[in-house]
Parts: structure tokens; C-alpha cells; sequence
């Protein structure tokens, strides 16, 4: 088909969304299940959730500019889902397996982000205030998961950081003891009561 409006544009890329999403539907429980912390496990979930809210959305979408619901193959997605899922089978240990899932997760929520965000101008642009407000209740909570997903990340680099700093105080502490034994002074003698 020509694109040789906006309101085709819109179509092809609001296909190319509902494809994202709904890959997305399948990709997420399988990053949920490798999640080794617990927040990171429920905020995936909670996203899961969402993300199927975002797939009905998206077909009221659909519906308000009469066009029939159809999923046209996103590559973007399917390859930033292929990057998460070597992301999980790669070794790594406990928090930086988590850590690396955190930025696989991000990169989907960006994604996304980048697409609604066209979606919405292009809606602007067609005067679609109804279809506008929809994309932008979804925008919404794709920043949102990725505010989520940066802050666990910061607890998460911050407890590798912790550990880290602890086998380097024990090393220090190590050193101190040894520089306490050189500097003690003979104790005084002990007086007779
Ligand atoms: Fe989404
Ligand atoms: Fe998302």
C-alpha cells in the first residue's frame, strides 16, 4: 500500500505497535520468570498486566479510526526481544543477571516509547483527540515502568557496589590490624589497689 497520507501512516505504524505489544504479551512472562529479585519479578508482572491493557487499547484505537484490527511484523521488536532472551541464558551471576534483564527491559519500554510517541503526533496531526488520549495513557505508563525499572536498577548496581566496598574494607582492615600491632605502646603497669 502507498503511504500518501497521514492517516495511512498512522495505520502502518499503529500495526506495527499492535504487533510490538502483542510479541511483547509472551516476551514478558518469559523475563519475569528469570528475574532472580522480587521487585524486579513483580514490577515485569505488573508491566505484563499493563501490556495487555495496552493490546485493547490499542484495538479501541483501531476501532476509532475504522480500521480492522491487523498486526503487521515489527523486526524492531522482534529483535530487541531476541537481545533479551540471550540476555537471559547468558552466564551471569544473581544481580548482574538482573541487572542485564533490567537493561533489556529498558530497551523494550524506549522502544516503545519512541513508537507511541510518533503515534501521537501523527494522531494530533489527524485532529484524533479520542485516539491521542488513549496513545497517551499508554506513553504514560511506559515511562513509568522505565522510572521503575532505572530506580531497581540503582538498588541493584548499589548492591554489587556494597558488596564490592566490603571486600575492599576487609582488605583495608586487614592492613589496619597489622598497623596497630607496629604503633602499640607497651601497656602501663598496672598499679595495686
Ligand atoms: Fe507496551
Ligand atoms: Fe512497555
Amino acid at each position: 500500500m502507498t503511504i500518501d497520507s497521514i492517516e495511512v501512516l498512522f495505520q502502518q505504524e499503529l500495526k506495527d505497535l499492535y504487533d510490538a505489544e502483542k510479541r511483547l504479551t509472551k516476551a514478558i512472562p518469559k523475563m519475569a520468570k528469570a528475574a532472580g529479585s522480587d521487585e524486579l519479578k513483580t514490577a515485569l508482572t505488573e508491566h505484563l498486566e499493563q501490556t495487555k491493557n495496552q493490546v485493547q487499547r490499542l484495538e479501541q484505537v483501531f476501532e476509532i479510526v475504522g480500521v480492522k484490527a491487523q498486526a503487521k511484523a515489527c523486526p524492531g521488536m522482534k529483535g530487541i526481544i531476541e537481545e533479551g532472551e540471550e540476555v537471559i541464558e547468558r552466564d551471569a551471576e544473581d544481580t548482574f543477571a538482573d541487572l542485564g534483564l533490567v537493561g533489556a527491559a529498558r530497551r523494550v519500554e524506549h522502544y516503545e516509547m519512541a513508537g507511541y510517541r510518533s503515534l501521537i503526533a501523527l494522531a494530533e496531526a489527524m485532529g484524533q483527540d479520542q485516539a491521542r488520549e488513549l496513545l497517551e495513557e499508554t506513553l504514560e505508563e511506559e515511562q513509568e515502568a522505565d522510572r521503575r525499572l532505572e530506580e531497581l536498577g540503582q538498588q541493584l548496581l548499589e548492591q554489587v557496589s556494597q558488596a564490592g566496598d566490603e571486600d575492599e574494607e576487609e582488605d583495608e582492615d586487614d592492613e589496619e590490624v597489622e598497623e596497630d600491632e607496629e604503633e602499640e605502646q607497651p601497656a602501663p603497669a598496672r598499679r595495686g589497689k
